[in-house]
């Protein structure tokens, strides 16, 4: 039995979440398996009752289970709050108190989307690649830091447990996909990346059946917009993952259709990329396939079950194949189906 938290939180959070249960729903009547899904509040849904965006009481459910589903929070409504209060603390304090280091964000290119990219269809066809972006360490945290009228000053470090515990999860993974890693540092001017370098390599000693390469930053961020396909899991630090990671993003089209994960060493929540969107929420407009894809990811990287997360994929190649489209990756002139059609199109093609 898988127990699950749900905290689908404001505006499109709370449908899109519940095309993702659906799809959840429908693949443990499928197998055979049981997931128990329990519902908490998160941002500002969780604001309006208990006058805090994450409660100890969500947080902690969030500790006793085998995996979090989270839509997105924020909105109009609370945007004026005191910064402890804004809804990014909340996500923030969620990520550091359930420790999850390592954030994961596949580019992957449906065959029925390929138009949708702004690059060609032959540069495109075929992506399949997720990036490890290192979360809670780097320039992001590292002390000091400050400014003051004539300087600003950030620290970038990372110690070698965070940097070995990133790479085996990003080796293990390889293991599982393409069975390639390439590691983004600078190493050609930051001593930290030189540590950085040092380290994976060490952790590539038990892994000799990945193929490994470093890669400096710069260069990445052309290669990923020239050859694409050249990648197959991507390991980095905080800061060059948070630029890599959109730019791999887009290399697919549309904020809707994006998942991610974000993995500690004993917990893990999925949660799709975009925001609450106010502007089409309660629409029944919202695309539900990047929270679909987030529960696929939630199958590979948390259950070990790597073919029902294909079959996810699958569903929304077919449904894509089909022609459903939500407004958000509709061509000119198409009609656009509701959120909850796509989502009872892609449950359909899950088969029974
Ligand atoms: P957003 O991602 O919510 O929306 C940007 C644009 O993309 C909007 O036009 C929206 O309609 C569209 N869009 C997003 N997801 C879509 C989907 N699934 N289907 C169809 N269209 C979609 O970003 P925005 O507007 O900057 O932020 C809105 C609110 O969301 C803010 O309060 C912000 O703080 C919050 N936010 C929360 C995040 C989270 O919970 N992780 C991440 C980003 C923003
Ligand atoms: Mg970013």
């Amino acid at each position: 039995m898988y127990k699950i938290v749900s905290i689908p939180g404001d505006g499109i959070g709370p449908e899109v979440v519940a095309g993702a249960l659906a799809v959840m729903n429908r693949l443990a009547e499928k197998h055979g398996f049981t997931i128990a899904i329990e519902e908490h509040p998160f941002g500002g849904a969780s604001y309006d009752l208990h006058g805090e965006m994450l409660t100890e009481a969500t947080l902690e459910a969030c500790r006793n289970c085998d995996a979090v589903l989270l839509g997105a929070v924020g909105g109009p409504k609370w945007e004026s709050l005191p910064h402890e209060h804004k809804p990014e603390a909340a996500l923030l304090k969620i990520r550091r108190e359930l420790g999850l280091f390592a954030n994961l964000r596949p580019a992957k290119v449906y065959d029925a989307l390929i138009d949708a990219s702004s690059l060609k269809a032959d540069v495109v066809g075929g992506t399949d690649f997720v990036v490890f972006r290192e979360l809670t360490g780097g320039i992001y945290f590292g002390q000091p830091r400050g400014y003051d009228e004539n300087k600003g000053w950030n620290t970038m470090v990372y110690e070698r447990y965070e940097v070995e515990r990133i790479a085996r999860i990003a080796f293990e993974a390889a293991q599982k996909r393409g069975g390639r890693v390439t590691s983004i540092d600078k190493a050609n001017v930051l001593e930290v990346s030189q540590l950085w370098r040092n380290v994976v390599h060490e952790v590539h000693r038990d892994f000799p059946e990945i193929e490994l390469s470093d890669m400096y930053v710069d260069n990445a961020a052309m290669q990923i917009v020239r050859n694409p396909k050249q990648f197959d899991v991507i390991v980095t630090g905080n800061l060059f993952g948070d630029i890599l990671s959109d730019i791999a993003g887009m290399i697919t089209g549309s904020l809707g259709m994006l998942p991610s994960a974000s993995i500690g060493k004993s917990h893990a929540l999925y949660e799709p990329i975009h925001g609450s969107a106010p502007d089409i929420a309660g629409q029944n407009k919202a695309n539900p396939i990047a929270t679909i894809a987030s529960v696929a990811m939630m199958f590979e990287h948390s259950f070990c079950m790597p073919d029902i997360a294909n079959e996810i994929y699958q569903a929304i190649e077919t449904t894509l194949a089909e022609g459903l489209r939500t407004a958000d990756i509709a061509n000119a002139g198409q009609s656009a189906v509701s959120t909850t059609e796509m989502t009872a199109a892609i449950v359909k093609n899950l088969g029974q």
